[in-house]
């Protein structure tokens, strides 16, 4: 018999040489402890950090930034904007970035940690802890308090590549890509209790070509919430919960607002969530429609809606009652959806009377309450079923 032994030695040596030249920045390094940042957690270091993203844009060759282990004080905000370095900008963080633990800090500003108008920018491991349980008790407890920060926000950006990197505990919503093109998110882990109020894992907006992939959140609002205006855009192998699920909307608030279309979310478990699938508009008249959305291969455990639209979005009351909502719904496919409801009513259609629901198709569908088949309604919705459908449809 022929050993491999060197054959599978040889391949291990090709292993390491590649997985090294992978992780091993090319270009030139910026480590944030030379240039002043203090690992020790109460030590401000935005200084340090702006000073390493600046350095790193100044660069003629590719440039890293390396933010060794150890937790970082960023008690301001840290602001990268157009970076003349014509080459990706690689952040390799080992440590842990922490915000103020004062939320009036940086509880005003849209993003703690904003990238604008950048393109060809990677982030690679690391924590960010936003702090946010302050903010959190003052909201609770009903006080007057800011709106709170976002912890990570792309705008108006480009290429973008973001892996193995945890959020913690946000003042607000975790991460936020707005008009963006070509964000790739693979790998997160995105933390906050389930109630903690408004602390949204991902939001997409105004961007086109996202994909989120192989990603945990528990949070206590949407896991991933998609806005106006995002185009293709591609969910796999997402662990969503606790949290209210991952949500088209609320969409429509506006009288010209731009549509959502081409979305694939598949190989999604949503365990004790509120909303497993949902599409969200409010009763107002609005130019804004959804289109070409694949539900596909998910798993329900526990979740009190699994499949629900909902187009009479009002929250207070206020400046909807009695209007419709204008968004057009059409061609919305779940497909291969198993699990369990934590209500008797497992799949909601709930559409615009002046723009019915077109083109749902329900595909081997199985979802119970209790161990009996859950119940559906419909209003204003249209479409298709086939293969087992349980709750049978009402469309
Ligand atoms: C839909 O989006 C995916 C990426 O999520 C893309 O590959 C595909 O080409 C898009 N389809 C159309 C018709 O634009
Ligand atoms: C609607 O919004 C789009 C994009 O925001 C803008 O370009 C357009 O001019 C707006 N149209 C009207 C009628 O306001």
């Amino acid at each position: 018999m022929i050993s491999n032994k060197p054959i599978l030695f040889i391949s291990a040596l090709i292993l390491i040489i590649y997985s090294q030249a992978q992780a091993k920045p090319r270009g030139v390094t910026f480590d944030v402890v030379q240039l002043g940042a203090k690992p020790d957690g109460k030590t401000d270091s935005s200084k340090a950090f702006m000073d390493a993203w600046k350095a790193a844009c100044g660069s003629v060759v590719s440039a890293s930034i390396y933010v060794p282990p150890g937790r970082f004080l960023v008690n301001g905000l840290f602001f990268g904007d157009r970076c003349e370095n014509k080459n990706n900008v690689l952040f390799r963080i080992d440590g842990v970035l922490v915000a103020p633990e004062d939320f009036q800090v940086t509880g005003t500003a849209a993003n703690w940690i904003e990238f604008r108008e950048v393109d060809g920018v990677t982030i690679s491991g690391g924590i960010l802890d936003g702090q946010g349980i302050g903010l959190w008790d003052c909201k609770l407890a009903g006080e007057s308090c800011p709106p709170g920060a976002t912890t990570l926000g792309f705008t108006a950006s480009k290429n973008i590549r973001i892996k193995g990197l945890t959020s913690l505990n946000s003042q607000m919503f975790h991460i936020v890509v707005n008009g963006c093109e070509n964000v790739k998110m693979d790998g997160l882990e995105v933390s906050a209790p389930g109630n903690s109020p408004n602390t949204d894992g991902i939001h997409v907006q105004f961007s086109s070509g996202v994909r989120i992939s192989n990603t945990k959140i528990s949070t206590g609002d949407d896991c991933i919430s998609i806005g106006a205006g995002s185009t293709n855009l591609w969910i796999e192998n997402v662990a969503c919960g606790p949290g209210h699920g991952i949500s088209i909307g609320s969409l429509g608030k506006e009288l010209n607002e731009s549509g959502v279309e081409n979305v694939t979310v598949k190989t999604v478990t949503f365990s004790d969530t509120q909303n497993g699938a949902r599409i969200k508009t409010w009763g107002r008249p609005s130019s804004g429609f959804v289109k070409n959305i694949l539900f596909q291969h998910i798993i329900m455990n526990n979740v009190q809606n699994p499949l629900v639209i909902d187009q009479n979005y009002c929250p207070s009351k206020k400046g909807c009652p009695g209007q419709i909502s204008g968004v057009k719904i059409s061609d919305v496919t779940y497909q291969d959806i198993h699990g369990t409801s934590a209500t008797d009513v497992a799949v909601k259609f709930d559409c615009s009377k002046t723009e019915p629901c077109e083109g749902i198709k329900l595909e081997k569908v199985e979802l119970t309450y209790r161990s009996r088949p859950a119940e559906a309604s419909c209003t204003n919705a249209a479409g298709t079923e086939s293969g087992i459908v349980v709750p049978s449809s009402c469309l």
